[in-house]
């Protein structure tokens, strides 16, 4: 029974595009996986704390050495680190910030990257057998043409990241110029309709062509 780990990080809730697209992403594969869970983790309701001296005792000493405060720190990483293990896809929705991911989406992936859990001591990404989509929704453009694409920071990162864990397949939906939603040009519904071939290809597993 496969699951999908859906993780949204927007805190634009009704008024996100990239929410609406893991959605969209979410229907598409309970369509081709009927027999398939899905497990959600919302960021901005997950309360993920940023990595401070108790998390690193926590996690480069050994669980049989763990002060209270070091057990207390590290108790949110083994956790979301269970639930990514027992993922099989993992779908990931951010806004663009700053050119990058969302601040939320970075504490929690500084949570699951951790040595000798899900990094091996020689650098081994040991989550095997796990497949990703990365949705980035941003406000311009940073298509392959466009004239600003190198300031994308996001999807490398991403890349980088989730390759360094053992998760090298990974697709990448670079949803773009969602300015025109909040300058009235297009709908939400409409602008995820249109990415909808997209979605279709991720969700299905098949190969795309889309820009990273
Ligand atoms: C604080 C902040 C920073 C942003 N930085 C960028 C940026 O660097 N590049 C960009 O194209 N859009 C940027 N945007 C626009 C968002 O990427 C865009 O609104 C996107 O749709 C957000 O995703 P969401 O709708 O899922 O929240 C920024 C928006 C906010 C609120």
């Amino acid at each position: 029974m496969p699951n999908l780990l859906v993780v949204d990080s927007s805190p634009r809730f009704e008024q996100s595009v990239s929410r609406a697209l893991t959605a969209s992403f979410v229907d598409k594969w309970k369509a081709t996986h009927p027999d398939g869970t899905v497990t959600h983790r919302d960021l901005p309701r997950s309360n993920i704390p940023f990595v401070d001296t108790a998390w690193i005792g926590g996690a480069f000493t050994p669980y049989e050495d763990h002060s209270t405060e070091h057990s207390a720190a590290i108790r949110i990483s083994d956790d979301l680190i269970a639930e990514l293990k027992n993922a099989d896809h993992i779908l990931i929705g951010t806004p663009m910030h700053n050119f990058s991911i969302s601040a939320l989406l970075k504490a929690y992936l500084d949570q699951i990257v951790r040595s000798g859990v899900t990094v091996s001591q020689s650098y081994e990404g040991m989550l095997k057998n796990k497949s990703a989509t990365a949705i980035i929704a941003t406000g311009g453009d940073f298509g392959p043409d466009a004239p600003y694409a190198s300031a994308n920071t996001a999807s490398s990162y991403l890349r980088q990241v989730l390759g360094f864990v053992g998760i090298t397949d990974l697709t990448i939906v670079l949803a773009g110029k969602t300015l025109a939603i909040d300058a009235g040009k297009t709908s939400l519904a409409e602008y995820v309709s249109e990415h909808d071939a997209e979605l279709s290809n991720a969700a299905t597993g098949r190969s795309t062509l889309l820009a990273a």
